[in-house]
């Protein structure tokens, strides 16, 4: 991943710079808190991290309870003069309260001129309008290929024999579960891992792939196709065979050290019954990634969430997979 697409750098931009308040969505509070860690270290800064059950934990790990309250903790960071970070997790819920709003207004103009800023960290994104203007919003990158080939070494390097794995033996191996691992938070990764190294003593693209079916599934917006269908199947359209024959060469590490990019993304258009679908069925088979299929329906069902939440939810990591509508 580019230094200045990373999240965390991002993060680190926006604090040099006196941001008030970053909004940080992520599901990973673990991997988020290291890398806040790791940054407020760095920079001499204290961590300070609030939550409705414990209150204000502070960097010595001892914890404030009086501060449950939502504005109570506002109010004690008003008048604090550490230079620190406040993450406040789960702080979404009181978003919606117009006292929570008013102060947040009033703390997002006093902490410019100060070295504290407030993170609210959160899986669900819930900026009211009266604080769009105040809240800059970074969606946390989940792990990228480095990060997930840096697991699957952290497990290996804990376990005896790990040098008959395949994934040591071949790097294609290793690429390719890597590959199909991303787009899950690393604890997740991680568990799948175990799971397929204890179902079958090797890590398994299948495990990993139906763990991710599950995953998906629970979303809500996305759902897994498989696909059995090969590319013989289609007829005609040779010029994109063609095509897909040499970009699918491009997904390999050696593609990669030539330095060409993963292909992002084909656009099927034609006549109804022209074989868009079935053709993206054949690729999904042919480059041996997971299918997933967007519902549109879906997205904008009010019955599911509001439709941005949804097509937030359904962003996977460049390289992921084939979806089609
Ligand atoms: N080029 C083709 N080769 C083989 N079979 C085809 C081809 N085109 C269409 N078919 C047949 O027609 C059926 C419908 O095709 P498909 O669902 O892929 O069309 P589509 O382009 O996605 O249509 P729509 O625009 O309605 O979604 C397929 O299941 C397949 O049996
Ligand atoms: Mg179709």
């Amino acid at each position: 991943m580019a230094e200045d697409r990373d999240s965390g750098n991002m993060i680190e931009i926006l604090i040099r710079a006196r941001y008030p308040l970053v909004y940080v969505v992520s599901f990973e509070e673990g991997r988020v808190d290291r890398r806040l860690r790791g940054m407020t270290d760095a920079r001499r800064k204290q961590l300070f991290t609030w939550t409705i059950t414990n209150g204000l934990e502070l960097q010595d790990g001892s914890f404030i309870t009086e501060l449950k309250d939502p504005i109570k903790v506002l109010e004690y960071i008003l008048q604090s003069d550490a230079n620190a970070l406040f993450v406040l997790r789960d702080y979404h819920h009181y978003l919606n309260d117009p006292v929570v709003v008013r102060k947040l207004r009033d703390v997002a103009h006093a902490l410019k001129i100060t070295r504290k800023n407030i993170i609210f960290l959160s899986p669900v994104l819930k900026v009211p309008t009266e604080l769009e203007k105040e809240i800059a919003v970074i969606d946390y990158q989940l792990p990228d290929k480095q990060e997930l080939c840096a697991i699957v070494k952290k497990i290996t390097a804990s376990l005896d024999g790990a040098e008959k794995l395949d994934v040591l033996q071949a790097p294609e191996k290793l690429d390719k579960i890597v590959e199909a691992a991303l787009g899950l938070t690393a604890e997740e990764a991680e568990n799948v891992f175990a799971k397929s190294l204890v179902q079958k003593g090797q890590f398994d693209i299948g495990i990993v792939l139906s763990e991710k079916e599950q995953i998906i599934r629970k979303s809500g917006v996305l759902e897994y196709y498989h696909a059995n269908e090969k590319m013989k199947e289609v007829g005609g359209l040779d010029e994109l065979k063609t095509w897909l024959v040499k970009r699918g060469k491009a997904f390999t590490p050696k593609a990669r050290e030539f330095g060409l990019s993963e292909p992002r993304g084909i656009l099927l258009l034609g006549i109804p019954g022209c074989g868009k679908s079935l053709t993206a069925k054949a690729i999904a088979g042919m480059w041996q990634l997971p299918l997933l299929k967007l519902d549109v329906g879906k997205v904008f069902s009010s019955y599911v969430g509001s439709s941005e939440e949804n097509v937030r939810r359904a962003n996977l990591p460049k390289g992921a997979a084939p979806t089609a509508l």
